[in-house]
């Protein structure tokens, strides 16, 4: 697998305290639900001016999901990237209603980040919190609308981040954002306040080969989990790089194994903790 060049998009308690969940004993599904190809399944919908791409499961699956959801935060290819909306509607078929709001207003990233005339450092700052955090917020609030959720008793969203969208899984499972547990694969920028502020069990995914979680970072990572209040998991997938949780080479077994696993670490955190 390619890794993306620039390094900017690269970017990225004491255990008696912490806080008990119980488990909710519900089944997850396994790996052969994660769709590599194909077509993605999923619709648009436009809710305050934000674009959506929501997946529902089906009814069958759904009914052990009720009252939870998952808001799926891309990476910067967005909900334009085939394999971002095949994901999503993985974590549909194991009985999530999904939302991943469209994160860069219909201008991703290319593919290519090297193509001429595209400006790393200029993207990222269109795109920083002050940009991306209000449409999250509008995810959140279609989520809520949709999915009956009230004051009383609001949907509990589980946040899954890749990339990009790894840092704001962590930022909206802080107080007051809307998610109640979240995961991130290989997220890039993560800040250290953001990891002591999640205010839900918190899952990561990393990559072996990952400049902008190399393992003196990881560590920190890990470090800054343990003094959190949360629950919280680490899981490091070995023959992987950078984006191997949405990008992977599937032609690759121990890529596809890795992406896969990845996949399954996120739906059975969400079963557990949603
Ligand atoms: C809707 O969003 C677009 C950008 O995606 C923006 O250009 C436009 O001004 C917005 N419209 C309203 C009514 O907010
Ligand atoms: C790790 O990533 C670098 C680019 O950052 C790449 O040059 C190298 O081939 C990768 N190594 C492996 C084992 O994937
Ligand atoms: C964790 O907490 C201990 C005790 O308060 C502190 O000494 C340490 O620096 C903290 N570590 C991190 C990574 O915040
Ligand atoms: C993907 O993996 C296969 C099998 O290892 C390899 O032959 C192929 O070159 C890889 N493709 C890319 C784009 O790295």
């Amino acid at each position: 697998m390619r890794l993306l060049s620039s390094s900017l998009l690269l970017l990225a308690g004491s255990a008696a305290a912490r806080r008990q969940i119980p488990a909710h004993g519900c089944t997850a599904v396994d790996g052969s639900a994660v769709a590599n190809s194909g077509k993605s399944v999923g619709t648009e919908v436009v809710y305050n001016n934000i674009t959506l791409y929501v997946s529902k499961p089906d009814e069958s699956v759904r009914k052990a999901r009720t009252g939870a959801a998952v808001l799926y935060l891309t990476d910067v290819f967005g909900i334009q990237l085939l394999e971002n909306r095949l994901l999503a509607d993985s974590f549909a078929r194991a009985g999530y209603l999904v939302v991943a709001p469209d994160l860069f207003n219909g201008a991703p990233a290319p593919s290519d980040l090297n193509a001429p005339g595209f400006d790393t450092g200029a993207f990222l700052g269109l795109h920083g919190p002050a940009a991306t955090d209000p449409i999250i917020a509008a995810a959140v609030a279609y989520v809520q609308a949709t999915a009956g959720g009230t004051a009383q008793a609001p949907v509990r969203i589980g946040a899954t981040g890749y990339c990009f969208g790894g840092r704001y899984a962590f930022r909206t499972a802080a107080a007051g954002r809307g998610a109640v547990a979240a995961f991130a694969a290989h997220p890039s920028l993560l800040e250290d306040g953001e990891i002591l502020g999640v205010k839900g069990p918190a899952s990561v995914a990393a990559a072996e080969n990952d400049s902008m979680m190399p393992p003196a970072r990881r560590a920190a990572i890990e470090a800054l989990l343990l003094n959190s209040t949360q629950p919280y998991q680490v899981a490091l997938y070995s023959g992987t790089s950078h984006g191997f949780g949405v990008r992977a080479n599937v032609s690759n077994p121990i890529e596809k194994f890795a992406k896969e696993s990845a996949y399954l670490q996120a739906v059975r955190w969400f079963d557990n903790f949603l």
